[in-house]
């Protein structure tokens, strides 16, 4: 079996329910997303647990500040032990490159959120940033990588073109997947796992269409079966 693509994103407020839902995944068949919710909730310690069940972690936490602290929580993120850890590429190349010297290349996989999704023009103009969306995830996409970081979170839609623009080595991890014949939740601009690796991704972030399956490593089987050998 090859390493998992699929990214379960444990999105709960209590280490409880995360755990439950954990005892009924295997670390062959995915990897687990710990975001801002649950790591408040349950911390270093929920971590660690998961991680001595075979699991590889994303630790979701978007750092954003000036770059010395952020350089202080990469390394303390990375000493966990954690898989991937993330930062935003709009703290700009000062902080990038000081998570990038605080987590050396070929530990924890280091990758930037570009421009939020939920972002929309007015949003944009708002704050006094140039450009439209798709215009601003690109430039943001160069400073990551000319950072030397080993990636950015995108949409799956906006992979092809990150992929041609950053070529192979670039790592591009996808949210906003939806099984072909699934419930599309809140989630706007989706695309079908199949659709997401052709289009460039090496990650597919995954929640409700896991964590809210009666038989969630079905679901995850199903899935990898899907976009094998793609
Ligand atoms: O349940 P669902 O599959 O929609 O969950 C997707 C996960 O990916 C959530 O943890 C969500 O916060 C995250 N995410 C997203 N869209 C983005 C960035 C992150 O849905 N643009």
């Amino acid at each position: 079996m090859n390493a998992p693509r699929i990214i379960v994103a444990l999105d709960f407020s209590r280490a409880i329910d995360a755990l439950r839902l954990v005892e009924k995944l295997d670390p062959s068949v995915c990897r687990l997303k710990v975001g801002k919710e649950l790591f408040t909730a349950a911390g270093p310690q929920l971590i660690e647990k998961l991680m001595l069940q075979g699991f590889d972690i994303f630790l979701d936490l978007k750092f954003h500040d000036i770059p010395n602290t952020v350089a202080s929580a990469c390394k303390v993120a990375s000493s966990l032990g954690v898989w991937m850890v993330n930062v935003h590429a709009l703290g700009g190349r000062k902080m990038l490159m000081a998570a990038r010297s605080a987590i050396p290349q070929g530990t924890t996989k280091l990758i930037a959120v570009t421009l939020l999704t939920s972002m929309d023009q007015d949003d944009i103009d708002d704050i006094g940033l140039q450009g439209k969306p798709q215009q601003i995830v690109e430039r943001l996409a160069r400073l990551t990588d000319s950072c030397g970081l080993d990636g950015v979170v995108c949409s799956a839609l906006e992979a092809a073109h990150l992929r041609q623009l950053l070529g192979g080595d670039f790592c591009l991890v996808t949210p906003g997947i939806r099984p072909s014949d699934g419930q599309v939740d809140d989630q706007k601009r989706i695309t079908t796992p199949q659709q997401a690796i052709l289009n460039g991704a090496n990650y597919l972030v995954i929640g409700r269409p896991i964590t809210q399956a009666q038989d969630p490593l079905l679901i995850c089987q199903q899935l990898n079966s899907e976009i094998t050998g793609l």
